[in-house]
């Protein structure tokens, strides 16, 4: 009977949010350091202050006590509507200023979500078709399928067909130089910034350029789903089920992915518990696109497997509430540690999972 345990849990991450936000009143955290959120530790890159607040908002869904909360910690995004130095402009405004909107109908809210759709779209680069990662010109990450959806988003509520097509050519970009036919993707891809050619995968975070980053995979059958939702265009539905279809097969009855697939054999002892809450998240929304009850089913048996055997329950000194996430293994950032968009997606798979 997963239904208490999901409902426990969630309650159990209401607990461990509101002792974050009094231990550390607006701070806005990205991993643990031995399981404690305020470390010297650094950031590599700033994607993650939408994740707090909006674990806030999804709370506040079926507890009107976290509204003020989450607005005190909405507000200070705003100004990064305008924020060119990131490409993750869709997981700090969909988890927040979404929600906020969702939930209270305040049309100005929506003026920030359509600018930072705008914002989003300016990384767009015609020679090759593709919004440029932060990292350079000629970089293209397969995360960013993440945040096209915020441009689809503006695109839909202005009526702007340019900026529509930015997303969609990028999507169909994105789904023919990082997603192999056999349902797996690469990190990353580099074009030639002057003809706009492909050159070849390669990775950031994960183990090779011919690997499959498990998180990457994950970002991929949740951001493919998400641009058939906007689209209907199957060729997206097809690319998400091949990505699941992939996750399902490697990552076996365990419920949790190594955190890349083609590590060696000791490294890939190291799990990934984010990767496992994305792909849960993403298969909840993918069994109702596709209307398909094995993604459901799958979907349920990793979020109570998560909340079973990976949370921080029982460990009081640890301040996160999924243990067990990998960040930037290379760097040595947020390894076997909590990690904000982790705890994010699981509280959202949860919320997902139980309904209204
Ligand atoms: N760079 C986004 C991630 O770590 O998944």
């Amino acid at each position: 009977m997963p239904e208490p345990l999901f409902t426990d849990t969630l309650h159990f991450a209401g607990e461990q949010l509101r002792a974050l936000i009094k231990r550390h009143p607006d701070f806005y955290p990205m991993y643990t350091a031995g399981g404690k959120w305020k470390h010297t530790g650094e950031a590599w890159t700033h994607w993650c202050d939408g994740f707090l607040p909006g674990m806030m908002w999804i709370l506040a869904g079926r507890d009107r006590g976290w509204v003020e909360p989450a607005v005190r910690y909405s507000k200070p995004l705003e100004p990064r509507q305008h924020d060119r130095n990131v490409h993750d402009l869709g997981f700090i405004f969909m988890s927040t200023y979404r929600r906020w909107l969702e939930l209270t109908g305040e049309p100005a809210l929506n003026d920030v979500l359509i600018q930072a759709g705008r914002t989003m779209a300016l990384r767009f680069r015609e020679k090759g078709e593709y919004l440029r990662s932060f990292m350079a010109e000629d970089s293209l990450f397969i995360d960013i399928m993440m945040n096209a959806g915020i441009i689809f988003y503006a695109a839909r509520e202005t009526g702007d067909a340019a900026l529509r097509d930015v997303a969609l050519r990028h999507s169909l970009t994105t789904r023919r130089v990082l997603v192999r036919g056999d349902g797996s993707t690469s990190h990353e891809g580099i074009f030639d910034t002057a003809t706009g050619e492909f050159l070849k995968q390669t990775t950031q975070q994960g183990y090779r350029g011919d690997s499959c980053w498990s998180r990457g995979l994950a970002w991929a059958i949740y951001g493919f789903g998400t641009c058939y939702e906007y689209t209907g265009d199957g060729r997206f539905l097809a690319t998400a089920e091949a990505c699941a279809r992939y996750y399902i097969e490697h990552t076996g009855e365990g419920g949790v992915p190594p955190w890349d697939f083609d590590a060696p054999a000791e490294s890939r002892k190291l799990l990934d518990t984010s990767a496992a809450a994305i792909a849960a998240s993403g298969l909840l929304q993918l069994a109702r696109l596709a209307q398909n009850p094995l993604y459901d089913t799958v979907a349920r048996r990793t979020l109570s497997t998560l909340c079973q055997n990976h949370t921080a329950a029982g460990d009081a000194a640890w301040e996160g509430i999924l243990k067990g996430g990998v960040y930037h293994l290379h760097k040595n950032l947020g390894v076997n540690e909590s990690v904000m968009w982790g705890e994010y997606f699981f509280v959202e798979a949860l919320d997902r999972a139980l309904g209204k």
